[in-house]
């Protein structure tokens, strides 16, 4: 070949490899509602920043004829790129090339992406669109999965891994996206399962859809595996971008600081108001959040999961916090078993990656129930318990209203290492509600008073005197200061920039034991 036809071979070839499975199957891939592997990596990283490696792989198989059809890439487009001029890694699944299915060379490509972003310490973003083990291949392709499966758990903690499910995801499979730290599903195209409905239907004989059984909103609402929910790949993709905006590119690393015109000494009047004067009453923390962090900059995970308790980034004074809050608007803000997971998660994450922990609490305690205690809520608490003991970075509380029993020493209270712990003086820090309390106290005396009702309210009024306030525990230094709701946002961006070089750490062990 003279040079010029050796580079004209080359453009043929990376031509071939750019047309995936083919023009048909790319259109058929549009027809459905979704995006090109490429299409996707495109619309995800900064323009023109992708750089591909593996491009010219091709499979090695001989059976059922695959020897004849050895498509370029073999059906996952990998490599690196920028997000907002950070390093990034990508591997993206492409459903044009046999159903995007896993063969041992697409593995390797995948293994190589995920071993060179451990190298650099830089996040790995799978884009998931895959009919699952490449059938004709067998044990090999549940190798491939395995070597991947490995990966992921020894890169948590280490960088972040955030997956987008934009198709397929089946058996085995999933559990490579649930290793990750965020799963993000798009409705109506992509689902995940253990067993897809036909075995479903065979075993329990239930009928169930694929988008009842595994779609984005059963994911994003009932089980949790999903963290968000979006109607679209190109949603879905500017999601990921955000959230990419928020955390440090591993676990050496700051979250890059994003500065805002929001002053971090704005006052904000309306939060003296916002508790209502009767405690039974509720009102929206979402509110509150949005008031004290820098204005918009609220990204909330898991929002339709579990939304007694709300978690999410956010940025003060250009610091990225997590924000961990009791929402007193549903289930009075209880702790019950999908709220303690959900925060815990989101803890673990952050003190992994160095983002600091801002609480918002207002907490009437753990829901009782059969349903919960033989769930487990006793290990399903633990592990919310845990991630906030262990954590070592700074750690911030504010107590807006109820902080009762055991919710209180568990949501990051001074006693497991809260750095700056603040209450409004709506704060009513106490073993339990005063209506249980005096209940529990005064049993015989409200038993034998001439009008029961009207001594269990005065002994009601007695106790909510004496310990439903913040005093009690301010007198103790189990409160740092309490505050006038007003002065939240400046009270806690002073607590960040006071802490800001914290060090702390943990007895070097192998690794703890949180109660799974
Ligand atoms: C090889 C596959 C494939 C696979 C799909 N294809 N899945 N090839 N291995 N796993 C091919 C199809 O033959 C077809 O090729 C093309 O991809 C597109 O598939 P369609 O069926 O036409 O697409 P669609 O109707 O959209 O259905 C998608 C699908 C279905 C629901 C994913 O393809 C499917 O059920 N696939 C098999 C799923 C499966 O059982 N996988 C193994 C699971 S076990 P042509 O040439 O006809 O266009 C597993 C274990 C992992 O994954 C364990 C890890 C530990």
């Amino acid at each position: 070949m003279t040079r010029e036809e050796q580079f004209k071979y080359l453009e043929q070839l990376r031509r071939e490899a750019r047309l995936g499975g083919g023009e048909k199957r790319i259109e058929a891939q549009h027809k459905k509602g979704k995006l090109t592997a490429r299409e996707r990596i495109d619309f995800l990283l900064d323009e023109g920043s992708f750089v591909e490696m593996d491009m010219l792989v091709r499979h090695r198989s001989k059976d059922f004829g695959l020897d004849k059809n050895r498509p370029l890439g073999d059906g996952v487009v990998t490599g690196y790129g920028y997000i907002e001029g950070r390093l990034v890694f990508v591997f993206s699944q492409d459903f044009t090339v046999f159903g995007g299915s896993l063969s041992e060379t697409f593995a390797e490509k995948i293994i190589k992406v995920m071993d060179q972003a451990m190298k650099v310490g830089a996040p790995v973003i799978g884009l998931n669109d895959s009919g699952g083990a490449r059938i004709q291949e067998g044990v090999v392709s549940l190798g491939g999965y395995a070597e991947i499966f490995l990966r992921n758990t020894l890169a948590s903690g280490v960088i972040p891994q955030i997956s987008g499910v934009m198709g397929p995801c089946a058996g085995g499979a999933v559990y490579s996206p649930a290793i990750t730290d965020f799963t993000i599903m798009v409705r109506n195209t992509s689902y995940m399962f253990v067993t897809g409905p036909n075995v479903v239907k065979t075993v329990t004989h239930e009928e169930v859809s694929s988008e009842d059984l595994g779609g984005a909103d059963t994911h994003g609402s009932k089980s949790g595996v999903s963290h968000l929910s979006c109607d679209s790949d190109i949603e879905a993709l500017q999601k990921i971008r955000q959230l990419i905006s928020y955390i440090p590119s591993n676990n050496l690393d700051d979250p890059p600081r994003v500065m805002s015109d929001d002053s971090p000494t704005r006052v904000d009047e309306s939060l003296d108001k916002i508790v209502p004067e009767n405690p039974n009453h509720p009102y929206d923390m979402k509110e509150v959040i949005h008031t004290i962090v820098d204005r918009d900059s609220f990204f909330e995970i898991h929002p339709d999961y579990a939304a007694n308790i709300i978690v999410g980034f956010a940025r003060m004074d250009g610091y990225s916090v997590g924000v961990i809050a009791n929402q007193p608007a549903n289930l009075a803000g209880v702790l019950d078993i999908d709220a303690s997971v959900k925060a815990a998660r989101f803890i673990r994450f952050c003190d992994a990656f160095n983002i600091p922990l801002v609480t918002l609490e207002d907490v009437p305690g753990f829901l009782p129930g059969t349903h919960q205690e033989w769930g487990g809520i006793i290990k399903h608490g633990a592990k919310l318990l845990y991630a906030y003991a262990e954590a070592t970075v700074p750690k911030i509380t504010v107590i807006t209203r109820k902080a009762y029993g055991g919710a209180y020493d568990v949501m990051s209270s001074k006693h497991i290492r809260g750095d700056v712990n603040l209450a409004w003086p709506s704060a009513e820090i106490a073993v339990m509600g005063p209506k249980g309390a005096a209940e529990i106290i005064f049993k015989k005396e409200i038993a034998h008073a001439e009008d029961p009702g009207a001594m269990l309210a005065q002994k009601e009024r007695e106790y909510r005197e004496k310990f439903a306030n913040p005093y009690l525990a301010a007198e103790r230094g189990y409160i740092d200061e309490v505050i006038q709701p007003r002065n939240t946002r400046i009270r806690i961006i002073q607590a960040l920039h006071m802490l800001q070089n914290k060090v702390d750490k943990n007895p070097p062990k192998k690794h703890g034991n949180i109660p799974l």
